[in-house]
């Protein structure tokens, strides 16, 4: 039944898709301010630390000035106390909200999960939030929506308390890509898909060098089982 579990999402061309593609890293960067612009206000990723974004998005220098931007609760020192310190690289991306408590009380009721794991978490992951994004129109005829909720047929059930979040030129890009909606949608749902797993292309890549020294043993098997046995035939 469409209205219950949503309805389908069509199927994007993910890049990082299939074994031997990798994480479109330009991608990632500016999934990243799209996520710090707009969705961190309200979701966290709690998942990822500063260090995941070094060599991914950002260089080095560039990820321990973000980090130093934000303060960071730390302690208990030696006289026992909780003190604030500017964030580093192995810290947390910041949390929007103390608990769940107070994430709900700022959404009329509504909890904006974690975002580490949406793409895994939920059917067609990567697909169903890049449409649930894009998916907000006037509610069709007959059908009406409950006050502070939202009409997206994306959403089970149709409602959803997550009002629209994207919009043309709505962030800005620092590599002066245009920030059309789509390519805001796109770009987040690649950011939340590596951040799901931030080690992913490393792994292929280990698994591509397994292959290829494989490869080399067997070659060098086969041609000295040959030369071996030559003078036999
Ligand atoms: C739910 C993504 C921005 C509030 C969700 C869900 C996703 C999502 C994937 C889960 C839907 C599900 O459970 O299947 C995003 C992204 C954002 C963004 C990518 C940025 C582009 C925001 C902002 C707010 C917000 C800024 C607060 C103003 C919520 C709430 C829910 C939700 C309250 C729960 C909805 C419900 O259960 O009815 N969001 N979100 N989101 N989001 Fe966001």
């Amino acid at each position: 039944d469409e209205a219950e579990h949503g309805l389908d999402a069509p199927n994007q061309k993910w890049s990082h898709e299939g074994f031997f593609s990798s994480f479109d890293h330009r991608a990632i960067r500016r999934g990243y301010q799209v996520y710090t612009q707009v969705c961190a206000t309200c979701h966290s990723v709690n998942q990822l630390h500063f260090r995941n974004l070094v060599d991914v998005a950002y260089t080095e220098e560039e990820v321990k000035e973000m980090a130093a931007e934000i303060e960071v609760q730390d302690g208990p020192n030696d006289e026992g106390e909780m003190f604030d310190r500017p964030g580093r690289l192995s810290d947390k991306l910041p949390q929007p909200y103390a608990n769940e408590e107070g994430a709900r009380y700022a959404n009329g009721g509504a909890y904006p999960p974690d975002l580490s794991l949406i793409t895994k978490a939920r059917h067609n992951g990567e697909n169903y939030v890049f449409s649930l994004l894009l998916g907000y129109r006037e509610p069709p005829e007959g059908i009406s929506v409950r006050e502070g909720l939202y009409y997206n047929p994306y959403f089970p059930g149709g409602a959803i308390a997550m009002p629209k979040m994207l919009n043309d030129e709505g962030v800005e890009y620092d590599d002066g890509t245009p920030a059309t909606e789509a390519q805001q949608a796109k770009d987040v749902v690649t950011f939340l898909a590596w951040a799901a797993e931030p080690e992913l292309d490393e792994r292929k890549l280990m698994g591509a060098k397994w292959i290829g020294v494989l490869a080399l043993v067997l070659a060098t098997t086969i041609y000295y089982k040959r030369w071996k046995w030559a003078p036999v035939k």
